[in-house]
């Protein structure tokens, strides 16, 4: 009850603000029940996977608490409007400590907050990572069921290959052969082309550093190919919500949704229970906190802020460090938190000689109507998709001078740069002029950062330290990746095309070390992608949070199953690895316990 008194005030502005208490998606007339067999904390990416499989067997009851609202909303449902979530009542509003590396900014770090997570809110693009990602991982922790071969089968079920909602040919853009039809969550290929799609096509014709990949997720994704999302044939965005939480799945009677629940704290059981946390605290209508038991498992799925922030309010965690911010240690794990780990992007403007960018559709609210009016009657035109249509990946050469000091994070077939190409900006308010980006990624980023308590109370948002460009690899890598980016719109394709270089980017030579590391700082943001906070490490390993199979070390009946377990940063936007690693998760607690 410590942080119930400082909290009162705190405490009130979320009764008044909350609109109705215990919103579920449950038949009206049901109360949530005393107990359920499973407990899955948060209703996002990894959550709702879970969710879905373990309620596939009907003798068990599972509940999902989520801290956020339905997802029905609009600019969720929209792809091309997925930018305007950031910073809406559907995002946690984190802001970063802040950054020394990037001149002392704080910068904002959105997170899904609503059912589906950061699923429902993201860019959608599907991104697998590498054979290298997942056999470093397997390699690192110790059990190859965690290899790219081995996780081939959770691939496979959760993707259902779909064609675009334009239904235009998709021949030459994707290999069949990788893809499966049988999965849950819809992925397509742009529904319409951009203008410029052709001379992304003639760029990897004319230069060998970016040579045209039928399929970057096959697991070797070097070169630049078709981007696909994870969008229906309907034209619509495809969250864990709208495919693992479908409204048949939603129906079970064994699966209970309870929304706008913010989860506080999970308490020791009674040393009888088999389990030693069997009690999750959470917060809704009433403002004050009430609980729900689980008796097999509580899945942590909060994602890796919500997960490590859940932890350390629970007393697990690093016993010294749990006094000094006033909480009772309960389980000494001093790695909870530590080695958050994020991509660096660098967003680089051209002026583009054309009319037909996204800064004339972001200017003409007319248009915008026509635009959506279009969507509404079939889900077709510049609104179904992201509006992304290639990205690629590239490698620093072999014999960069950084791999004298620092050993190569990836494996060979994996690129240190991704490199997307937009027609314009769909990230910031719509210029006047007309604009091309490049958005430019570090990969396999080193930097290491932390998520760690501000105060005793859980409804308090963290402190978080991603501590971005803080290793001289993330450094070099990020100048390549500029320069990489300069040479893409350099190619002979974009002549007449690609005009000046905007705004500070104008300012400086590229060339000069210390001029880009400067515009870095200054402009560097962030890959949304953390991942490491919970990390799974081998068994019986002296760092680490969880073992290989997802439970939280030494204690029984918690497991988590999020972006935070994954120890190594994958070179892949992190939604699909997220799926994989929780269907591959549901799998291990079915297992346990012969569900079918
Ligand atoms: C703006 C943005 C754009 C992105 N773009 C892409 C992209 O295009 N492609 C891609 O692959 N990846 C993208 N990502 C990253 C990707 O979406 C995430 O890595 C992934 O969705 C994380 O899954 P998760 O299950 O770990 O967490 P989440 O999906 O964030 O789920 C965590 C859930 O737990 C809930 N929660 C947290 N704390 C509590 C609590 N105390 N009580 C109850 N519930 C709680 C949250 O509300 C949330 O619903 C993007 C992310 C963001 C934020
Ligand atoms: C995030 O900030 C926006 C804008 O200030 C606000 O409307 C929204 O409620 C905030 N989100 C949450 C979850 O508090
Ligand atoms: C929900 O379940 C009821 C009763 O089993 C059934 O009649 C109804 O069709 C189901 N609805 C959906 C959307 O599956
Ligand atoms: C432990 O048992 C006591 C007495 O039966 C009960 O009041 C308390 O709620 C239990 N605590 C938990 C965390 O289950
Ligand atoms: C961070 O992860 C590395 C493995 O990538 C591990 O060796 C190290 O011990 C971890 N640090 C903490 C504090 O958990
Ligand atoms: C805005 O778009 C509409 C519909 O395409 C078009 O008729 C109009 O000319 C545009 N306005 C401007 C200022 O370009
Ligand atoms: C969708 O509707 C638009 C008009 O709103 C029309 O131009 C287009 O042909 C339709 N597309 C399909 C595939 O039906
Ligand atoms: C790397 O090798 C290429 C030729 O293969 C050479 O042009 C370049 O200067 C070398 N770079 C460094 C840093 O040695
Ligand atoms: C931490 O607490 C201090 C003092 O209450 C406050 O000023 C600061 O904004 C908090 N930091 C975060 C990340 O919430
Ligand atoms: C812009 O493109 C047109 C052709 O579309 C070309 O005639 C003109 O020279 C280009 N302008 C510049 C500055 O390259």
């Amino acid at each position: 009850m410590l942080y119930l008194q400082g909290t009162f005030l705190q405490l009130l502005a979320l009764i008044s603000c909350l609109s109705f208490s215990r919103a579920r998606l449950l038949p009206t007339s049901k109360d949530l029940r005393d107990k359920y067999d499973f407990i899955v904390v948060g209703g996002g990416t990894g959550g709702n996977v879970v969710a879905n499989r373990l309620s596939e067997d009907p003798s068990v009851s599972v509940l999902v608490i989520e801290a956020g609202g339905s997802n029905d909303v609009l600019e969720s449902q929209v792809p091309f409007l997925w930018t305007r979530l950031i910073g809406s009542t559907h995002d946690w509003n984190y802001t970063s400590a802040p950054q020394t590396t990037l001149g002392g900014r704080s910068i904002s770090l959105p997170r899904g907050r609503i059912l589906g997570g950061s699923s429902s809110i993201n860019g959608m693009l599907y991104s697998r990572g590498t054979s290298d990602d997942y056999d470093s991982i397997a390699e690192l922790v110790g059990d190859p069921l965690w290899s790219w071969d081995r996780l081939q089968p959770y691939i496979k079920k959760n993707e259902l290959w779909s064609p675009p909602s334009s239904n235009r040919p998709t021949e030459g853009e994707f290999d069949p052969s990788v893809h499966g039809r049988h999965g849950l969550v819809a992925i397509s290929l742009p529904s319409i082309l951009q203008p410029i799609d052709d001379r992304v096509l003639q760029t990897t014709r004319e230069n060998s550093e970016f040579p045209f990949n039928l399929d970057v997720n096959s697991g070797h994704h070097l070169g630049i190919g078709w981007l696909q999302s994870t969008v229906t044939s309907a034209g619509k965005r495809a969250s864990s919500a709208t495919s693992y939480l479908s409204p048949g799945v939603i129906n079970r009677s064994n699966l209970d949704v309870l929304l706008d629940a913010q989860v506080t704290r999970l308490l020791v059981s009674n040393a009888t229970d088999d389990i030693t946390f069997n009690t999750v605290e959470f917060v809704a209508g009433t403002g004050f906190p009430q609980s729900v038991k689980a008796t097999r498992e509580i899945v942590l799925s909060a994602g890796s802020i919500g997960t490590p922030n859940i932890l350390l309010h629970s007393g697990i965690g690093d016993p010294t460090y749990l006094a000094r911010v006033g909480i009772k240690s309960t389980h000494n794990l001093p790695s909870v938190g530590q080695n958050l780990t994020d991509h660096i992007i660098a967003v680089l403007p051209w002026f583009a000689n054309s009319t037909e960018t996204f800064e004339t559709v972001g200017r003409n609210t007319s248009l915008q109507a026509i635009l959506l009016e279009q969507w509404k009657a079939n889900g077709t035109g510049l609104f179904s998709g992201s509006g992304i249509d290639h990205l690629g990946y590239v490698r620093l050469a072999d014999n960069a001078s950084i791999f004298n000091s620092v050993p190569d994070p990836a494996g060979s077939n994996t690129g240190h740069i991704e490199i997307t190409i937009t027609n314009g900006n769909i990230f910031a308010e719509p210029t006047p002029d007309n604009l091309i980006l490049s958005e430019v990624m570090v990969t396999k980023t080193l930097a290491r950062g932390s998520v760690t308590l501000n105060s005793s109370n859980p409804l308090d948002d963290p402190i978080i330290d991603p501590s971005y460009l803080a290793h001289e690899f993330d450094r070099f890598a990020l100048r390549e990746a500029v320069r990489s980016g300069q040479r893409f719109i350099a190619s002979p394709a974009w002549e007449g095309y690609v005009l000046d270089r905007v705004g500070d980017f104008a300012m400086i030579d590229i060339q000069d070390d210390d001029q880009l590391d400067e515009y870095l700082r200054k402009t560097g943001s962030p890959g949304l992608h953390f991942v490491g906070t919970a990390s799974m490490s081998p068994k019986g390993a002296t760092w680490g949070v969880t073992d290989p199979d997802l439970k939280v070390k030494g204690l029984r009946g918690l497991r988590v199953v999020d972006a935070s377990v994954i120890p190594l940063i994958p070179a892949a936007h992190t939604q699909v690895p997220v799926y994989i690693f929780a269907e591959r998760a549901a799998a291990f607690i079915k297992e346990d316990w012969k569900l079918v």
